[in-house]
């Protein structure tokens, strides 16, 4: 079976039992999810985690029993990645019953789905319950209903907390025992029976929660408002499992990737093969959700998969430039079902490609630098190559393992965390008692003008600034207009500034007479004690104010040359009030 036909199946199966299919959410948190602040973590790495205002009580617009397939990133066991089994990014297909149907319905519909429809052989299925602790009872329901649909006894299993409990995603909120079900890949193998001690033999292919607890932040359990049933079966592991597919590289959702890297590569191996696919497919939606490399948070997370695949690549020998060309195929593989793929495949390849540009020369040099090191890693080596040759510090760790050497980890980040103080110090000094701000903030305060201008030149010049307000990560701009903003609106303005980037204009100051700023077309809010004489930054290729792209007043700083923001990226648009607008951007320099 193919991934396609996987989806429209479990979507279907679920739909015909009164579930509504709901889309996809962002890999990138959304709002609702982010407002609860100890819920907020990277990434969306479960179905469930978008529905978690829902499990806690409030009522979802679409009702009680949903279904969907959930794209999800998971980082935590990215090291392993390159073997059989460990991804980041993966779909998961998931059922939630919102306080409605309990767990009879939902182990009978999950078995019903593996046997019936899947056809998976009901004698090679285990599966396993909570066996009950303090904090919870053996899940004696569970096990009874297992037994009346059949399961021989000596099928199933009972296990503690580490094994049958699910949740929080974050330290407190819902959770609760889980019932897993095992597919046995190998019926022919003697021995005792355990599905979780050889994963080589048992496959994890589906687990059914039942969210009755909400953990809190005492450690102790409190009932939940609602039972709630949250499933989430993988949808690359079922896929090897019916596909009788050693690996999940031997999947539809992988082979023309591997296929890609396998012709493209003059020293090919598998394992670096499974990792420039794991990272970029993943590296490809997390820029599709509007992620751009960058040195914090998300960004960083983005930028260690695509210089961890470009190092691998360089491993196999891939010559030239491929990250379109893999781009490319992940948007034929995965298209049809994310249709965003396909709309915003020029810009996804631009996000990869700008990366890979800026990492693939330095590549080189730092290996050689790093050739040259004797002995093992010190944090100023460590620091080094992190500063001039971009390597993020995972990839020095990796390339010392593979040498039998160590890296003093901890030195390397007492070092970073002192030049980002020097440099923040450095900061203020030059910027002479001005707001303490950062390079960044500058480079994104640059970016904010850009976007003002490109959103006149988009919409009108009813287009007003309404507010501002910059972290290191990103930039908010509130503006006057009547509307949201359209789809093409939207990439217009985004590809203006982007164009003005890399033209690398220059960013002057001059001051003047209000009334002659006002005179020049000069835009922007000034504050009250500028009234007379005003600073303009203007943005442009020459000095001379007049043919300036962009005239706002403004007390700085800023960056210097356009060219050092990297690539600009509208994250999200939204209304900020009554004919207000607001826009989240983000840059990779
Ligand atoms: N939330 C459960 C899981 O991720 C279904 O396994």
């Amino acid at each position: 079976m193919k991934s396609g036909e996987l989806r429209q199946k479990f979507l279907k199966f679920f739909e015909d039992r009164g579930h509504k299919i709901i889309p996809s959410a962002s890999l990138v948190p959304p709002e609702s999810v982010e407002l609860a602040p100890t819920q907020r973590v990277l990434f969306t790495t479960a179905g469930m985690h978008p529905l978690v205002p829902y499990l806690l009580g409030h009522p979802h617009p679409e009702g009680k029993r949903l279904v969907n397939v959930q794209r999800c990133l998971r980082t935590d066991d990215i090291d392993d990645v390159g073997d059989a089994v460990h991804n980041t990014f993966f779909e998961m297909l998931g059922n939630w019953s919102l306080g409605d149907y309990w767990k009879k319905e939902a182990i009978s519909w999950s078995y019903q789905f593996l046997v019936d429809v899947l056809k998976l052989d009901p004698k090679r299925i285990y599966v396993s319950v909570f066996v009950g602790d303090a904090d919870a009872p053996f899940d004696e329901e569970s096990y009874e209903i297992w037994k009346k649909l059949g399961m021989p006894q000596d099928h199933i299993f009972r296990y503690g907390k580490n094994q049958n409990w699910w949740g929080p995603v974050g330290p407190v909120g819902p959770c609760g025992p889980d019932t897993e079900m095992f597919y046995d890949l190998s019926p022919q193998k003697s021995g005792k029976i355990d599905p979780t001690a050889d994963p080589n033999r048992f496959v994890e292919i589906w687990n059914d929660v039942f969210m009755q607890y909400d953990k809190q932040a005492d450690g102790t359990f409190k009932s939940l408002k609602q039972k709630n049933v949250d499933t989430g079966m993988g949808l690359e592991r079922i896929l090897a499992v019916l596909a009788l597919a050693p690996t999940v590289y031997e999947t539809d959702v992988f082979l023309p990737l591997m296929k890609l890297i396998e012709d493209k590569a003059a020293n090919f191996n598998i394992k670096s093969a499974r990792i420039i696919a794991d990272h970029l497919r993943a590296s490809v939606f997390l820029a599709s959700d509007g992620v751009i490399p960058s040195n914090v948070e998300r960004g960083y997370v983005l930028r260690r998969l695509i210089r961890r695949a470009i190092r691998h690549a360089y491993l196999v020998q891939i010559e030239g430039d491929f990250l379109k060309d893999c781009t490319k195929t992940v948007v034929k593989i995965y298209g049809s079902f994310y249709p965003k793929l396909v709309e915003f495949e020029k810009s996804i390849i631009d996000t990869l490609t700008i990366e890979e540009k800026k990492f693939k020369k330095a590549l080189a040099f730092g290996i050689r630098q790093f050739e040259k090191i004797k002995g093992n890693i010190s944090a100023t080596n460590a620091f080094d190559l992190y500063q001039n040759y971009g390597f993020p510090i995972e990839l020095t760790v990796e390339l010392a393992k593979e040498r039998n050497k160590k890296v003093d980890v901890l030195g390397f980040e007492k070092e970073l965390k002192k030049h980002q103080e020097l440099s923040k110090k450095a900061g203020i000094k030059t910027k002479g008692g001005l707001a303490v701000q950062s390079d960044r903030a500058a480079k994104l305060h640059t970016a904010t003008h850009l976007l003002h201008q490109a959103l006149r030149d988009v919409l009108g010049k009813h287009v007003h600034q309404t507010g501002s307000h910059i972290t290191e990560e990103r930039l908010r701009f509130d503006f006057s207009h009547f509307e949201k903003l359209t789809d093409e609106q939207i990439r217009r303005a985004e590809n203006i500034v982007n164009e003005k980037i890399k033209e690398n204009l220059k960013v002057n100051k001059k001051t003047m007479p209000k009334e002659a700023a006002d005179e020049l077309g000069a835009i922007g809010l000034f504050a009250e004690k500028y009234k007379d004489l005003v600073n303009v930054y203007y943005i442009g290729s020459s000095n001379d104010i007049n043919n300036a792209y962009s005239k706002e007043f403004c007390g700085g700083p800023h960056a210097v040359l356009t060219g050092v923001l990297g690539s600009f990226k509208i994250i999200k648009e939204e209304s900020a009030g009554a004919n207000i607008r607001r826009i989240y951007a983000t840059i990779s320099g």
